[in-house]
């Protein structure tokens, strides 16, 4: 009986300490963890770390739009929409790189502002960093709304910024990068000419940087300044991981009309100038396959463009052709002793449409896709179509919409 009671009292201080400890954690859990927008280690399997991330992310349009229709198409939503951006006073301003500069002053407001996603989402991401290569030269908005939409804590961003942006953009971009410890200006820069080696130069840049940097990240990927992401971070670590360890990108046997691109030496000024002066075979005479400039490349692969003789050499013979970032990739991932890469067999061709890197709704994919048009008919307005060298049609696909020019 009396060792009962006596139990019974032990129970009860227990179950008091019990209760006093739980209300001490929490306490502390509130003082500790009031929202650190540089708190990593919120880990979304916590319902705290859930709340304020989805408080963080409410994001809604402006007016009565409806972004969900805008996005699945609906006429009417996008009609209305039109409309209303006809509406001076619903115009918005885009900010400038002055305003970034008064921003990013106050580093923990500025990410709190613009919603940035200051601690890894999942377990699996944070052991998946990705490394990021952006090559950019004005719109600073444009830019920030990129950065915010593809930054996690793990991965690792550099950005060139052009040698002929203004003074107040390279500034802008230096202070929203002082605002983050993995986001950097590459350490050269280039003045980057269109289809010229100064392109591939501006990414070889940030690679190098990027290999030096102390994250371990797995995938490069590349962007321009006007890229917007599909997929979220998780999907790419997801896709990434699935690649097996072998690159992803646009890499085909090229089309007649493209060869002289890289037969003829091209002097370059403001623009590339073909002349009249035949170039050698590339070196070792490596088949040539034809890409574009956005790629998935493995860290071994990154790693070898510095210390590969072949590729090395291949990358000295391309510089004075047209247009390298559209063939040097894609070749470089046909070459067995390139580390991600495929053979260089025809099976292995990939298209733009295939690859995972980048979707770029050319003017003659759009039509009718009863008609095997790989993408609808566009309804804005093509921004960039290169003029001079109209793809020769090999579309299967009959009736073509013409491009219809009002803005959305
Ligand atoms: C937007 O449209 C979708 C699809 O019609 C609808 O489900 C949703 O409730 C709408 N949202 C708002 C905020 O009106
Ligand atoms: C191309 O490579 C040659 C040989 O190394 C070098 O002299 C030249 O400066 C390079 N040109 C460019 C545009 O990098």
């Amino acid at each position: 009986m009396r060792l009962l009671q006596r139990w019974k009292l032990n129970l009860n201080q227990f179950f008091i300490f019990g209760i006093i400890l739980f209300f001490l954690t929490m306490v502390l859990k509130f003082i500790s963890l009031d929202y650190d927008p540089d708190n990593q280690n919120c880990d979304l399997s916590s319902e705290y770390c859930k709340n304020i991330y989805y408080q963080d992310l409410k994001l809604l349009a402006s007016g009565r739009k409806n972004c969900s229709r805008i996005i699945i198409g609906d006429p009417d939503e996008v009609r209305k929409t039109q409309i209303d951006n006809l509406i001076v006073r619903n115009r918005r301003v885009l900010a400038t790189d002055r305003d970034y500069l008064q921003l990013t002053k106050d580093c923990a407001n500025f990410k709190k502002l613009k919603k940035y996603v200051m601690f890894s989402l999942s377990k699996e991401e944070r052991n998946y960093p990705i490394a990021y290569s952006m090559v950019i030269h004005d719109d600073i908005e444009m830019f920030e709304r990129l950065l915010r939409s593809i930054y996690m804590p793990q991965n690792i961003y550099c950005i060139h910024v052009d040698l002929k942006s203004s003074r107040t953009f390279l500034e802008a971009v230096k202070a929203i990068a002082s605002c983050f410890p993995n986001v950097f200006l590459s350490s050269k820069r280039e003045s980057v000419v269109y289809a010229t080696w100064s392109r591939v130069q501006a990414d070889l840049y940030c690679m190098e940087d990027l290999l030096n940097s102390n994250v371990d990240w797995k995938y490069l990927i590349n962007t321009c300044g006007t890229d917007f992401p599909l997929k979220t971070n998780a999907e790419i670590v997801r896709a990434l991981k699935l690649l097996n360890g072998k690159n992803n990108l646009e890499s085909e046997k090229p089309p007649a009309y493209k060869k002289r691109r890289w037969e003829y030496h091209f002097d370059i000024k403001d623009h590339p100038v073909q002349t009249h002066i035949k170039k050698n075979l590339p070196p070792s005479n490596i088949p040539i396959f034809a890409g574009n400039a956005y790629v998935v490349l493995t860290r071994d692969f990154v790693k070898a463009l510095f210390e590969n003789p072949t590729a090395k050499n291949l990358m000295e013979w391309a510089n004075d052709t047209y247009s390298p970032d559209e063939y040097l990739w894609a070749t470089l991932h046909r070459l067995l002793e390139m580390p991600g890469s495929v053979p260089n067999h025809i099976k292995y061709d990939l298209s733009d449409l295939n690859s995972l890197a980048r979707l770029v709704k050319w003017d003659e994919l759009g039509g009718d896709m009863e008609h095997g048009a790989p993408y609808p008919g566009c309804t804005g307005k093509n921004r960039r179509q290169a003029d001079g060298e109209k793809k020769t049609s090999t579309t299967a696909y009959t009736t073509m919409r013409p491009t219809r020019t009002e803005k959305i």
